[in-house]
């Protein structure tokens, strides 16, 4: 029998799972971690395959059909194809996809493939060197967009583009960005620079907002069109250019929140599960998982932290407060 779905006090369905592999990462994106001095989670406390997988095959019972890989950085995470071949495998997965970095994909986005992978979010800011250094605190731009390149030869079915939008820096990749996929089939998703970051740089002022991204596209392109959503519990508003030519997305955190229509719970690597990016609560799944709970037990924990979601960020009010997590911790 099937159990009743994951629904909240709002009314809510949860049909999606985004899972972090691990709190490490390769690069030192300023938005979401400090340049040194990252304390990252010890080994031991990280969940194993197993313990991730039968997490999941859990929340599946409970409805989830949707599962996204994330980190920190996932592919740091030794052996990851192991686990995608594990999560594609679980009956009742209707969609996988993973967000990376992209600086280890050139030689993992085959064995990932191979895994059962056709879904890719990359994260790019900038098609500039410099930029990408003084960004990512790495040089790393040639290695991403051979990963790039790589996984586009293997025939992924859908591959984005993440660009955080941060004013006053990356106006000058905005179209270049929108160019490149559009030339590569590559959809380029501005996300909204939200305050996860760690460091307390965010304030509002340095959000580019997607309405000036907007602005700015159909100006040096060609006009944008809202194209209608097929699931409009995403968070990304999707526009096509005018032309035909490719497709943009803007996930507007910040100028269009979309927490009335959040399907998403979020396990972190250290074993915790959170109801939205933003929670300033979390629920421990790592002692029960280690501790002969049934699954059951873990089915009862999900349906309470489901039950107790809150109705959203309140970023725009006096009354936020940035979790105690930065982003890597989280998992995007
Ligand atoms: N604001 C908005 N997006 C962010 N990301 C990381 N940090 C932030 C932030 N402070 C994005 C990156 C990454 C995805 C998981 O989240 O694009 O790919
Ligand atoms: Fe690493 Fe992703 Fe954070 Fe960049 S955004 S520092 S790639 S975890």
């Amino acid at each position: 029998m099937q159990a009743a779905p994951l629904v909240d006090g709002f009314g809510r369905v949860h049909d999606n799972l985004r899972i972090g592999v691990t709190d490490r990462c390769n690069i030192r994106c300023f938005y979401c971690m400090p340049e040194t001095g990252v304390e990252f989670v010890e080994r031991r406390e990280i969940l194993s395959f197993e313990e991730i997988e039968r997490f999941a095959r859990i929340a599946v019972g409970l409805g989830i059909t949707k599962l996204r890989v994330t980190g920190g950085e996932p592919l740091v995470r030794r052996g990851l194809p192991v686990l995608i071949r594990r999560l594609a495998a679980i009956p009742g997965v209707r969609d996988l996809a993973l967000t990376t970095n992209g600086v280890l994909l050139e030689a993992l986005a085959g064995p990932l493939y191979e895994a059962g992978l056709r879904r890719l979010n990359v994260h790019l800011d900038t098609l500039d060197r410099g930029r990408f250094r003084q960004i990512a605190r790495r040089d790393d731009l040639d290695k991403v967009l051979a990963g790039l390149e790589a996984a586009r030869r293997l025939g992924y079915t859908t591959i984005k583009l993440n660009v955080v939008a941060v004013k006053n820096l990356i106006e000058p990749d905005i179209v270049l960005l929108a160019r490149f996929g559009r030339e590569r089939g590559f959809e380029v998703r501005y996300i909204e620079f939200m305050p996860l970051d760690a460091q307390n740089l965010w304030d509002r002022g340095k959000v580019l907002l997607a309405d000036e991204i907007i602005a700015i596209l159909s100006r040096e392109i060609a006009p944008l069109q809202p194209v209608p959503d097929p699931d409009p519990r995403a968070p990304a508003t999707e526009y096509a250019f005018a032309d035909g030519i490719g497709k943009v997305g803007f996930i507007a955190s910040i100028s269009r929140p979309f927490c009335g229509n959040c399907n998403r719970l979020r396990l972190t690597a250290d074993g915790k599960l959170r109801y939205c990016l933003f929670a300033l609560e979390e629920d421990d799944v790592k002692a029960p998982l280690r501790s002969g709970a049934s699954d059951e037990d873990i089915a009862a924990l999900i349906r309470s932290n489901v039950a107790r979601k809150w109705a959203g960020h309140e970023i725009n009010s006096s009354k936020f407060v940035a979790p105690p997590r930065a982003m890597n911790a989280i998992g995007g």
